[in-house]
């Protein structure tokens, strides 16, 4: 249960956030191009040899760096050691790189084998509904009755107008991390590619990676339940979810892609993006894929990921045994509902889905739910 005395904290650090925020971005139009906040710059290999269309935006930050060369020798052998150094001019991801203190984030307990991180693809500006998440469903820490650690990336993209909050989050919380790419639709498959990568490179030793956005409910015990129980990711190596088939390419929809992007008439298996889970080899060999020549990423993100990346990196699929989710389009689900009534419930989409954006109470209830069905309590869960 939480306990009025639990919610008022979060309460207070809310506040505090949005307090630094406002500050920060009152600063920021004060003094416009002085930002302090110290920042590390991870580039893949060479920008000056890409053709990078954020290069501007690199430069700029570079200028604010005192002296980074003992860090981007280590970048560039991390990057070799990542790439097994096969360098392929004009990769895709050359392009992909981040603003963060990357060093620190996965920091690993005794037993790797027993590691998880959630990579959470977030808004910029979704301040709320990820602090909701870190004293909900993400919340990091071992969950005792798992033997599991867990620990919540979040993965934002670049939104000049929050870019010095973010700043502030990043050093308050040390578990986000700014892709260079722009905070829009079409760069989502790009940003899910950005945050694989990040992954090999920061957290390569995290056993397993589950896959989620920031407008989800999960029911973290019932994964975690599954992980220990029900899957065996040494003879199961794959990806994992819910797997569509023989899905048509849409040529001319909000999701349309041409036939030069991609030629077949239909997609390889895919799962949603929202919730899946793969091994650290898994997501090796999804960057590997990418790291070809003129390789192209598609726009639809669950298709280009669990689908046609999947497809080329010759990972195999399974679909999780017994476990459900509840998805929307269009109208608000009741989630809280759902997860009293549905046993093996993993996720449901939050309000924030549908486009509906309140403030982020629905979290805290539906985790209330979830701790009262699992019969435990925020003291002894983690
Ligand atoms: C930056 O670091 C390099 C290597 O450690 C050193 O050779 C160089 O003098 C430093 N530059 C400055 C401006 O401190
Ligand atoms: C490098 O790429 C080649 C061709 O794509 C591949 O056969 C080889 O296994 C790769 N090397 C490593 C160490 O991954
Ligand atoms: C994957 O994680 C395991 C367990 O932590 C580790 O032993 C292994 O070296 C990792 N593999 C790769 C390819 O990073
Ligand atoms: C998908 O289409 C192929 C070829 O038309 C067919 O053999 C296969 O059974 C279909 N799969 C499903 C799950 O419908």
């Amino acid at each position: 249960m939480l306990s009025p005395c639990y919610t008022h904290v979060l309460l207070i650090i809310s506040c505090i956030i949005f307090f630094f925020s406002a500050i920060s971005f009152i600063k920021r139009i004060q003094i416009h191009s002085n930002l302090t906040q110290p920042t590390q710059i991870l580039s893949v290999y060479d920008n000056h040899h890409s053709q990078n269309q954020f290069s501007s935006y690199t430069t700029i930050i570079n200028k604010n760096h005192l002296n980074t060369s003992d860090e981007q020798i280590n970048e560039r052998f991390l990057n070799k050691k990542v790439l097994a150094l096969n360098k392929t001019y004009n990769s895709i991801l050359d392009r992909l790189t981040f603003i963060n203190p990357p060093k620190s984030i996965c920091i690993y307990p005794k037993h790797t084998q027993n590691f998880i991180v959630f990579i959470v693809l977030s808004r910029a500006l979704n301040f709320d509904f990820r602090q909701a998440i870190r004293a909900t469903w993400g919340r990091n820490g071992k969950y005792k009755q798992y033997n599991i650690h867990v620990q919540t990336i979040f993965f934002v993209g670049t939104d000049d107008s929050v870019q010095s909050a973010i700043r502030l989050e990043q050093s308050l919380f040390n578990d986000v991390v700014e892709v260079v790419i722009p905070e829009n639709y079409p760069f989502v498959a790009h940003k899910e590619l950005a945050s694989l990568f990040w992954t090999r490179l920061y957290c390569p030793l995290a056993r397993l990676i589950f896959r989620a956005d920031d407008d989800i409910l999960l029911d973290t015990f019932l994964l975690l339940d599954y992980i220990k129980n029900h899957l065996n990711i040494n003879t199961q190596d794959g990806l994992h979810g819910w797997f569509r088939f023989n899905n048509t390419v849409h040529r001319a929809d909000k999701w349309a892609i041409t036939k030069i992007e991609y030629k077949p008439k239909i997609y390889p298996p895919y799962t949603f993006g929202i919730g899946y889970l793969f091994s650290n080899v898994s997501c090796q060999r999804l960057v590997n894929a990418a790291n070809r020549p003129k390789h192209q990423v598609i726009r639809v993100g669950d298709a280009y990921i669990t689908g046609i990346l999947r497809d080329l990196a010759r990972i195999p699929y399974y679909d999780f045994q017994n476990l459900e989710y509840a998805y929307t389009f269009y109208n608000p689900i009741s989630c809280d509902i759902f997860f009293e009534d549905k046993p093996q419930l993993l996720l449901c989409m939050s309000k924030l889905h549908v486009g509906i954006r309140d403030d982020p109470f629905e979290f805290y209830d539906v985790w209330n739910i979830i701790l009262t069905k699992h019969h435990t309590s925020l003291s002894n869960a983690t």
